[in-house]
């Protein structure tokens, strides 16, 4: 792969777009290497968390590659925006928890695939936005669905009418980025939190991943079914069986997910 590092090594897996000449924009190629990326992730059976983060110094991801897009006809960019919509249903898919690691620019598509993390942490120079008006399209890899779950229609809509960046401390204050950290710190932020999850049981984890997000677009009846299902389906694992025998003998838990 030329534009994607994947560090695979031990539960926690990190996956960096690494194209910094370009701030790291997505263009078909980058966007086929992550998708490959996100398969060998799944595939990887030791891989309990991942976290996704840009190269260089600047850019988490400044969008899809405008010089790409610049002479799409319809028909391409509709399959651009497949491809977009595909990849980032695969990331958002994953049955392991996903944290973005927002190191810089996040704009268009870097918003969106930042939204299609499971949450985001950013650093203090982290900059949102979906400035796709600006170059008079809208957002193509899920940024009007996606933001305004996230944040509510009238600031999503705010957002993308405008096509103004938005700051961290922003970005916090709507409920888009969780946490603002200096830059030098905000890996080490995103390790610590991935390093508490992998030590939870991984079928419950994977459980509450699929159920709240199963869940979140639904009725709260039939949503809270979706819930009594996956609360149930994990009794009879060993993981179940030894978080309990675990907390009753006062030690902690060795959890071999099955
Ligand atoms: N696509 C292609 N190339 C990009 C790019 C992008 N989205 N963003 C930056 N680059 C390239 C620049 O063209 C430049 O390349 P050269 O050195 O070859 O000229 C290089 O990255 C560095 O960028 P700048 O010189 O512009 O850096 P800067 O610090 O002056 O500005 C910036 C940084 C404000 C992020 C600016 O680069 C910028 O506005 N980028 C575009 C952001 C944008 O509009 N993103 C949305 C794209 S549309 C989209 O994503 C649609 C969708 O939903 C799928």
């Amino acid at each position: 792969m030329d534009f994607i590092k994947l560090e695979l090594d031990g539960p926690i897996a990190v996956l960096t777009i690494d194209r910094p000449k370009a701030l790291n924009a997505l263009n078909r190629q980058v966007l086929t290497e992550f998708s490959d990326a996100i398969g060998q992730v799944a595939a990887n059976k030791t891989t309990r968390a991942l976290i996704v983060t840009g190269g260089g110094e600047k850019a988490f991801v400044a969008g899809a590659d405008i010089a790409e897009m610049a002479g799409l006809s319809q028909a391409e960019s509709t399959a651009f925006a497949e491809l977009g919509h595909r990849v980032l249903d695969s990331l958002e898919g994953l049955p392991i928890p996903v944290i973005a690691a927002v190191n810089g620019f996040a704009l268009g598509g870097g918003t969106e695939l930042a939204l299609a993390c499971d949450f985001i942490y950013a650093s203090e120079k982290a900059k949102f936005g979906q400035p796709e008006v600006v170059l008079g399209v809208i957002p193509g890899f899920g940024g009007t669905q996606r933001l305004t779950r996230i944040v509510g229609r009238a600031r999503a809509k705010e957002i993308i009418f405008t096509g103004e960046m938005i700051d961290a401390a922003k970005a916090k204050e709507i409920g888009l980025a969780l946490e603002v950290l200096p830059a030098a710190e905000l890996m080490a932020h995103c390790k610590k939190v991935a390093g508490n999850i992998v030590k939870r049981g991984p079928l419950a984890v994977a459980q509450a991943k699929r159920v709240i997000d199963a869940g979140a677009d639904l009725p709260l009846q039939d949503a809270n079914k979706i819930e009594r299902e996956g609360f149930a389906k994990l009794f009879g694992t060993g993981d179940q069986k030894e978080g309990m025998a675990a907390f009753v003998a006062k030690r902690p838990p060795e959890f071999k997910g099955n």
